[in-house]
């Protein structure tokens, strides 16, 4: 919880949520958990994983983006059986209830569990419990984007793409989209324009990770040659500014992470974010918690505060930013005016409002 007066507000926004890796909301206390009922050893020539306590610590010292992506990916290592995969999802969507999530647009990485022996199948009929849950429970509702990994080779991830079962989560409309994460140098996002023409073809939505680590070129890559309608993290687009001018005319949303890019070294802290420049260009963005569990536990609500901490915005200007939010997501039309609904209620009550 922040110190600004405008806290309650940024509780009550309902807040759409477009960049969150369901592997990334599992904690050091359920990895621990699901390695004992699993029975999976975890590394024994790493003290970081003596107990939950000193895998937390660990994760306050991360030094790069791949050095949290060696921990991620023996985190998920635990994930077998749907209902692992189930309790994952539930366990976020009940922080987001909490933080005030109304919508969410969720990654996970097909390739990391299908390597491992683990079907497509049992992993999306775990998400797919919850997420009908989370709608009926608590009002969340929510998309799935799978995400390729860009560590492995481009056709790599074509096969997964053509894989059976993937292929009819895209026909029921259980996956919507398509992504790119994982190490981003040097894999510049024109490697992956295979699978994002076949994607584009099927009419998915698509975005992609770049200019988080990587440089304002590979945002510029990604628009170009994958087509992305969205752009995750693309908060180096500042050292470009004809990119930025376009991601503002194109309204590309931008779904940044700031909790997550201090974590990683992106920035030395938050007010390093170029947010200010961002709202005076009129880039749409929104504001995510990415891998929350890693990165201190923070979710949503966390970083909006972070940012105000930061930036002490107005009342309007959170607004502003929950308009461009919903306006970027990947639901429906009729959805989106619910949201919008509930977000002019919340306006009236604080915009204008003396000091805000
Ligand atoms: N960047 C790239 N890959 C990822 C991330 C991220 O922030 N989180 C999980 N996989
Ligand atoms: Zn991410």
């Amino acid at each position: 919880m922040c110190k600004s007066h405008l806290h309650p507000l940024l509780q009550r926004l309902p807040k759409c949520e477009h960049h969150l890796h369901l592997e990334g909301a599992l904690t050091p206390q359920v990895l621990f958990s699901l390695a004992a009922k699993n029975h999976i050893e975890l590394p024994k020539d790493d003290s970081a994983f003596a107990s939950p306590e000193s895998l937390v610590d660990r994760y306050r010292e991360f030094k790069s983006l791949d050095d949290f992506l060696h921990y991620y990916y023996i985190g998920m290592s635990v994930l077998l059986d749907a209902g692992d995969f189930e309790t994952l999802a539930w366990d976020y969507f009940t922080h987001a209830a909490a933080d005030g999530v109304a919508h969410c647009e969720v990654f996970f990485d097909p390739q990391a569990h299908m390597e491992r022996g683990v079907s497509y199948d049992v992993v999306l009929s775990g998400f797919q419990k919850a997420r009908k849950r989370a709608e009926s429970e608590l009002g969340i509702t929510s998309e799935l984007i799978a995400c390729f990994l860009r560590h492995l080779p481009p056709a790599h991830a074509t096969a997964t793409f053509e894989h059976e079962a993937v292929q009819a989560s895209f026909a029921a409309g259980h996956v919507i989209g398509v992504g790119l994460d994982s190490s981003e140098k040097p894999f510049p996002p024109e490697l992956f324009q295979d699978v994002y023409q076949k994607a584009g073809a099927l009419g998915l939505k698509m975005t992609a990770h770049a200019g988080e680590e990587g440089p304002a070129a590979y945002i510029k890559t990604a628009l170009d040659t994958l087509r992305v309608q969205r752009i995750d993290h693309g908060v180096r687009a500042i050292e470009d500014e004809a990119l930025l001018q376009r991601i503002a005319a194109e309204k590309i949303l931008l779904s940044i992470c700031p909790i997550s890019n201090v974590f990683l070294k992106g920035v030395a802290s938050v007010a390093d974010l170029p947010i200010r420049q961002f709202l005076d260009a009129g880039v749409r963005f929104s504001i995510n918690s990415d891998d929350p569990a890693y990165f201190g536990n923070n979710f949503i609500l966390a970083n909006y505060c972070a940012v105000q901490e930061a930036f002490a915005l107005s009342a309007a200007e959170w607004v502003a930013i929950c308009e461009g939010s919903i306006d970027g997501s990947w639901c429906g039309q009729e959805r989106k005016e619910e949201l919008r609904a509930r977000l002019r209620s919340v306006s009236e009550e604080w915009v204008g409002r003396c000091g805000t």
